[in-house]
């Protein structure tokens, strides 16, 4: 992107709460040469006033105002140009302008923008893309960049949708960002003016569908009530050019509908369905569509009746195609309840073995939306096979903007690096190219429809899903959803500009970070292709490695006082690798040519197995942890040198995120380290594992009013053992006598953070308050919190620049709160530069 040079002062806008997203049109101020490339006049042929051409007009006078303090007159359907930005269709200019040369095919959605003439053409093939060339337009003036340009621009696939897992009564599964901007106590709410905002962020990235509810659905959202609260939500979806789609529970025509049965090749269930899908129609002419997840995680299916996934699939899609709906069937479809004892069980199986011998049997208005890898949304997983298995079936791809397994927005994770090694991983099929992104895109095999869904969940926070650093995210799914090759990097850049403004070194330190926390947060996390470590049966947040095994949910390690991975291969282990095309079966089978970083994916093996580097497999773990965590204690160094550079508010926003995520990259580190050191005996090389030389243990401090506690599971404590207050309501002391050297050090308190109650810490060093914090971060980030001692509720605060003598007593004081009884687990001195 080229900036021009009489570009000179970047403004802050006022309220920086995140509301408004990259969409702020804060102002810029630039000389009169700037102003005189700015259009004067803005044309629009909208039909209606709730038409997305309206809603274009609309826009570009606030951005020209709000960026550039230009106050701008709309007109409507008048050919008067000169100087103006014209928008509207190619029919409707064509028919107020006459002919236009010079244009290309546009497709559906697609648009054509120029720059170059005496006006700003924004053309669209349709209404929307003629909204989406306007976005696209203030994008470039809200980042100062007045470059002639003239293009067509067309969507890479036509569902580019995303999903909302929102429950009935407010609250959203996986959502980080506080409760449902739709739904209240069983309703749809009245108010839905965060609807329309958000409808706004959406259309600027191109999407043009939501899907309101859970895929874990409620079968009242079908009542006629909640069906008019539809209605409403998509009268505000219109005008952005976005549809809105219901998911919907399968067993509704009996738990619902009152039938004795919802057999989908019924009579009665097919009338039933039928007739709701006319009532929806009704309220919603353009209802994008059904999502429907069936027989997944003991939601109900076609399987209670012996019925195949396509009967199913085809009775909804029978129902919404007189009406140009579409189905979308997750293919989330397995067995939760595996048996770990039998060497081939591999949930990862699960989606082939159900969908293969069903391709061509779907209706044409099916899509089977796939997750991108065969588990769910890991930190690391191979694509899933069922991209090369289905070619007469159209596809989407299934991402997560909700950072469900990746640090739920408590961690900067920017995944647009991760989505795009799955978009650009080429399968190989018939021994031909064949990128993920033009299979689910329909490229490949000339289907009609395909594209992608992104689970979002974004809830009532200012900052939508929150944090605002997790934006990134969101706005990069719309960029790679319209088109797969855009870069990673470039995406990020042009969303930090539009977030965060023009300052260079805000633009470098953003891309930096970002860029490297996907690989930081596997290598603190789980790295060598073994899942996120993270606890599967409770939060999905913190470190649990054991978790994954023992249980029927099938995210297994096999890990053992010898050995660790799944074998996945033909020869030996579940036969996964197998469902790959030929060549990329034959490079998972060998443990030769198997990527390292999915090493532990498709392969059993030694922990003392040696890896390209020379190291061992454990080894590599704990180095990889050790890295991890330094290079996240990186972040917040690197976001401090921004202070001033950022408007306050935010500044500090990301600043205390980033504090913590230092602090719970150490826990991750130290949990996953502990766990596997002392399943495999095998010491560190390195001797830091189990050895944390400036650590002093809590329970090792004079205790009154504090007891010990033995933590679970053991590696989310040092040592095992927290201590906690002998009583709910009085206050505990732990104190100490330091035996380290004089000096000067960096006081790190680790505490765990409960659900439950605000307990108050404070330091003193002899009888001298030195720090104090409280338990309150269930208000301040936004991972699921824990009512445990353990991983996720794990935190370390940090107190810089402590001056110490041998010989001082440290002491804290813990007051409890509710059923938070002010835990700690130790205190670690640490001299300047150091991390233990
Ligand atoms: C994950 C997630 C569930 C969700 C499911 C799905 O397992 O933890 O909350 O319902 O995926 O995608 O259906």
């Amino acid at each position: 992107m080229q900036l021009l040079g009489f570009l000179v002062f970047l403004g802050v806008a006022a309220a920086e709460d995140g509301l408004k997203g990259w969409l702020r049109y804060a102002p810029l101020t630039c000389s009169d040469r700037c102003h005189s490339n700015l259009p004067s006049g803005i044309v629009t042929f909208n039909t209606t006033t709730t038409s997305p051409v309206y809603v274009a007009g609309t826009e570009l006078q606030n951005g020209l105002q709000g960026i550039y303090k230009k106050n701008v007159q709309v007109t409507h359907k008048k050919c008067n140009t000169a100087s103006s930005v014209v928008v509207g269709t190619l029919d409707q200019y064509r028919q107020a302008c006459g002919a236009v040369s010079g244009i290309p095919d546009l497709e559906e959605d697609g648009f054509w923008l120029s720059t170059k003439g005496s006006n700003v053409q924004i053309l669209g093939q349709n209404e929307r893309g003629a909204l989406y060339g306007t976005f696209e337009y203030l994008s470039m003036l809200a980042q100062g960049n007045f470059s002639k340009v003239a293009y067509a621009s067309n969507p890479s696939a036509p569902i580019r949708w995303v999903n909302q897992w929102d429950n009935m009564d407010g609250s959203i599964e996986r959502g980080y960002g506080g409760p449902s901007i739709f739904f209240k106590n069983g309703q749809i709410v009245q108010d839905l003016t965060r609807v329309t905002e958000y409808a706004r962020l959406l259309a600027s990235i191109k999407i043009n569908a939501v899907v309101i509810n859970n895929v874990n659905a409620n079968a009242t959202l079908l009542s006629p009530t909640n069906l008019e609260g539809v209605a409403r939500v998509a009268d505000v979806f219109r005008p952005y050019g976005i549809q809105v789609g219901l998911s919907l529970n399968f067993a509704s025509p009996q738990t619902f509908g009152g039938l004795g049965t919802f057999d989908p090749l019924d009579a009665s269930v097919i009338e039933w369905w039928s007739n709701i899908t006319a009532q929806v129609y009704e309220r919603v002419p353009d209802m994008a569509g059904y999502l429907v997840k069936a027989d997944s995680e003991g939601q109900p299916g076609p399987q209670t009746y012996n019925r195949t996934l396509a009967d199913a699939a085809n009775l909804f899609a029978k129902g919404v195609q007189p009406y140009g709906g579409i189905v979308m069937y997750r293919a989330f479809v397995y067995d939760h309840h595996l048996n770990e004892t039998n060497w081939r069980d591999d949930r990862a199986n699960a989606a082939v073995e159900f969908f293969k011998h069903l391709d061509g049997e779907f209706e044409d208005n099916v899509v089977i939306q796939i997750k991108y890898g065969p588990i769910d949304f890991q930190v690391r997983e191979p694509v899933s096979p069922l991209f090369a298995n289905l070619v007469n079936t159209s596809m989407a791809i299934e991402l997560q903007v909700t950072q469900e397994y990746l640090g739920q927005q408590s961690h900067l994770v920017y995944v647009a690096p991760l989505w795009k090694e799955i978009l650009n991983f080429d399968l190989r099929i018939d021994q031909k190219p064949s990128l993920v992104s033009d299979v689910v895109t329909g490229k490949r095999f000339k289907r009609k429809l395909g594209g992608s869904a992104a689970v979002v969940n974004v809830g009532t926070n200012s900052t939508w899903l929150g944090s605002h650093m997790s934006m990134s995210n969101l706005y990069a799914y719309g960029r790679l959803a319209w088109n797969p090759s855009d870069d990673a990097e470039e995406i990020l850049q042009d969303w930090t500009r539009l977030t965060f403004g023009l300052n260079q070194k805000v633009l470098d330190t953003i891309t930096r970070i970002s860029m490297d926390s996907w690989p930081v947060y596997e290598q603190y996390s789980g790295n060598l292709g073994i899942q996120t470590l993270t606890d599967i049966i409770y939060t999905h947040y913190g470190p649990s490695p054991a978790s994954q095994d023992n249980n029927g949910w099938g995210q297994w390690t096999r890990a053992d006082q010898t050995s660790i991975g799944m074998d996945r291969t033909v020869s030996n282990g579940t036969r996964f690798s197998g469902q790959y095309p030929k060549e990329i079966a034959a490079m998972y089978e060998d443990v030769e040519t198997t990527p390292e970083e999915l090493l532990l994916w498709f392969h059993h093996v030694n922990y003392t197995h040696r890896l390209s580097s020379g190291k061992t497999v454990i080894q590599h773990f704990y180095d990889s942890h050790y890295t991890g965590a330094q290079r996240a204690q990186g972040f917040l160094d690197q976001w401090e040198a921004l202070q001033g550079k950022v408007d306050p508010e935010r500044y500090e926003h990301v600043r205390r995120f980033l504090d913590y995520q230092t602090g719970h990259s150490i826990i991750w580190r130290d949990a996953i380290n502990n766990f596997y050191y002392n399943l495999s005996g095998i010491p560190d090389e390195g001797q830091r594992v189990d050895h944390h030389p400036w650590c002093i243990e809590a329970e090792s401090m004079k205790l009154e009013g504090y007891k010990t506690y033995d933590v679970t599971p053991f590696e989310t404590a040092s040592g095992a053992v927290a201590i906690v207050t002998t009583s709910n309501s009085t206050a505990g002391t732990a104190s100490t006598k330091i035996q380290f050297p004089s000096g000067t050090y960096d006081l790190a308190v680790n505490y765990y953070d409960l659900y439950g109650g605000k307990s108050q810490w404070k330091v003193y060093l002899n009888d001298r308050p030195i720090g104090q914090w409280v338990g309150n971060s269930e208000e301040t980030l936004s991972h699921t919190p824990s009512i445990y001692l353990d991983g996720h509720s794990a935190t370390r605060v940090k107190f810089r620049k402590i001056k110490v003598k041998r010989g001082d007593t440290l002491k804290i004081i813990g007051m409890p709160d509710g059923t938070e009884p002010a835990p700690l687990d130790y205190v670690a001195l640490l001299p300047a530069g150091t991390l233990d």
